[in-house]
């Protein structure tokens, strides 16, 4: 209708609340189609969960019955990855360590092998492309693997990305294209008039927008002016890094019964992750690191006299159903992209792509309409 065409024609200063791969990749898009966008950090832009995460782009390997429509999400996500990539490293002239060696989902006992067998038929059920291995199998793919390693599923076409070295990438994208970046600057209200949103309140500042999106991750719901009771919390994951030997120890990232190892090509292995309702703290704790390093050793052995070169702490942004919060509140000009929880990496290309498209045309897609904020009110 003419006036939804006035409001995209006049949409011109994008604020986007939270400097993480997701407001990032937003951000990057947007400048690239000519917006004026400026960007508020309360920290260094991508040192919340995108920092912390471990790169996985596993949509095959973390699928449950209840999650259809995000399952769908993240592959097409996932489909978007590698030109995404491209896109990505042409425009920054940054590699992001893009790896398409997949992971091995893997059972150490027989409880385990009858969980992973569940999972194997939903994973058939979906019509993914996975394949059962025996244990004496996975060994040969892997040959470090435990001999206790009963069984396995090979997903072959998860992927992998250094997210760190993504956030970098993104930050100079954003940047070379005009991107304004406010790092340090944290927003604590979002000012509204007559129902729609104007601006943002950072410090003593108010910053005037035409739309203003939110991608503060597990803070998003501290933001005061977010219609209905918006509900992030953090949800904490400790995490460390082995230095392993060359040749590396493992190829394919491997999800063990309790933690997940993910080989990187500079020779780190990353072995993650807690999963604790502990609110916003960031302690490191012995029984966490002890049990992350109990589940990686049972699985691959040969770590045992690698260096630990690094310890960390993220806070995972997770909404009531652990689903993302995408696209137009009940305030005008006031959009939600928040709430990625485990995903945020593999599902920033398709958020970018699906958030730059109703800024463009003010239209919901089918892709994001299961993951209105409506849901998560009241
Ligand atoms: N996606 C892995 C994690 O959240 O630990």
């Amino acid at each position: 209708n003419r006036g939804d065409r006035k409001s995209i024609m006049s949409t011109k200063n994008i604020v986007i609340i939270g400097g993480g791969i997701i407001g990032l990749s937003i951000g990057w898009q947007l400048v690239k189609r000519n917006f004026s966008v400026t960007i508020f950090d309360k920290d260094s832009v991508g040192k919340g969960a995108s920092w912390a995460a471990a790169g996985m782009l596993s949509p095959l390997a973390e699928v449950n019955m209840q999650e259809k429509d995000l399952l769908q999400l993240g592959l097409t996500s996932a489909e978007l990855y590698p030109g995404w990539v491209d896109e990505l490293e042409a425009d920054s002239q940054m590699t992001v360590e893009f790896q398409t060696e997949g992971t091995l989902i893997v059972a150490l006992d027989r409880d385990d092998d009858q969980e992973l067998r569940h999972h194997f038929d939903l994973q058939k059920l979906f019509n993914l492309p996975v394949e059962w291995l025996d244990g004496r199998s996975a060994r040969n793919i892997e040959p470090a693997l435990s001999p206790r390693v009963v069984s396995a599923i090979s997903c072959d076409s998860d992927l992998q990305v250094d997210n760190r070295l993504v956030i970098r990438a993104l930050k100079h994208s954003f940047q070379k294209f005009g991107g304004n970046l406010h790092e340090h600057l944290g927003v604590d209200r979002i000012e509204i008039s007559d129902g729609t949103a104007v601006g943002v309140w950072a410090g003593d500042n108010l910053v005037k927008a035409d739309k203003i999106i939110v991608s503060a991750g597990c803070w998003s719901s501290l933001i005061e002016g977010i219609p209905g009771k918006l509900t992030v919390r953090p949800v904490k994951g400790q995490m460390l890094a082995l230095q392993m030997e060359d040749p590396p120890i493992v190829r394919k990232v491997i999800h063990a019964p309790d933690a997940y190892l993910v080989p990187r090509r500079d020779g780190r292995l990353l072995i993650g992750a807690t999963s604790e309702e502990q609110g916003f703290d960031t302690q490191i704790t012995a029984g966490g690191i002890f049990e992350l390093l109990r589940g990686a050793w049972e699985t691959l052995p040969g770590i045992y006299d690698f260096p630990i070169i690094e310890t960390w702490v993220g806070l995972r942004p997770g909404s009531r159903d652990n689903a993302p919060i995408l696209g137009k509140t009940e305030v005008e000009n006031l959009i939600l992209a928040t709430g990625h929880f485990r995903k945020g990496i593999l599902l920033a290309p398709i958020t970018a792509q699906e958030i730059c498209a109703l800024i463009m045309t003010d239209h919901t897609s089918d892709v994001i309409a299961p993951f209105t904020p409506a849901r998560c009110a009241g």
